[in-house]
């Protein structure tokens, strides 16, 4: 085999993505195999993205694709072409954490820390769909992640002063802070 035609035997396909990435719009070329969390941690550098299990059982890799919270472990970047992707790194403004992030401080609910961001991000969505949710539905709407720590109790409680917090406060006040995803 000539080594022209070996270089060209190791060439792989590529497809053109173009996503927003916490409000930033990004255009690059991937191979179709990329995951969107390895794209996200290496490409855009949103090491928030945590990466546990890598086959969807513990919701570490949790980020919102067009408000709807998703595994980015069993998601191929090529998918979200055209999306809003919104991660933990999405939140914080001019270093004021949202609610969600200092209700999650507030109340303890960050042990080893490996899991949070993938919670914060569940928790978003929970309660950008029901700003009130009861405790089934705190437990119903987090219930693809998995704290090895299993310190639930203080991850319910934040969810629950994130919720007063985000209840209580103006619209305005969160309208810069709401990251890509709504
Ligand atoms: S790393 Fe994606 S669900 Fe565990
Ligand atoms: S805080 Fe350690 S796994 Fe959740």
């Amino acid at each position: 085999m000539s080594s022209e035609s070996s270089s060209q035997s190791l060439d792989r396909p590529t497809e053109e993505l173009t996503l927003s990435v916490n409000g930033e719009t990004i255009s690059t070329t991937v191979e179709p195999r990329l995951k969107l969390s390895d794209f996200l941690r290496r490409e855009c550098g949103q090491r928030g993205v945590r990466v546990g299990c890598e086959h969807g059982v513990c919701g570490a890799c949790t980020v919102l694709v067009d408000g709807k919270s998703t595994k980015s472990c069993l998601t191929y970047a090529v998918q979200v072409d055209g999306a809003e992707v919104t991660t933990v790194e999405g939140l914080a403004t001019d270093g004021e954490l949202h609610p969600i992030q200092e209700a999650y401080h507030q109340e303890h609910a960050l042990q080893c820390g490996f899991c949070t961001s993938g919670f914060v991000m569940a928790t978003k969505e929970l309660l950008d769909r029901n700003p009130d949710p009861d405790k089934g539905e705190v437990k119903e709407g987090l219930a693809d992640n998995i704290c090895r720590c299993t310190g639930y109790q203080n991850i319910y409680k934040a969810v629950d002063r994130a919720a007063d917090e985000l209840m209580e406060a103006p619209s305005d006040d969160l309208s810069d802070r709401t990251g890509g995803g709504e």
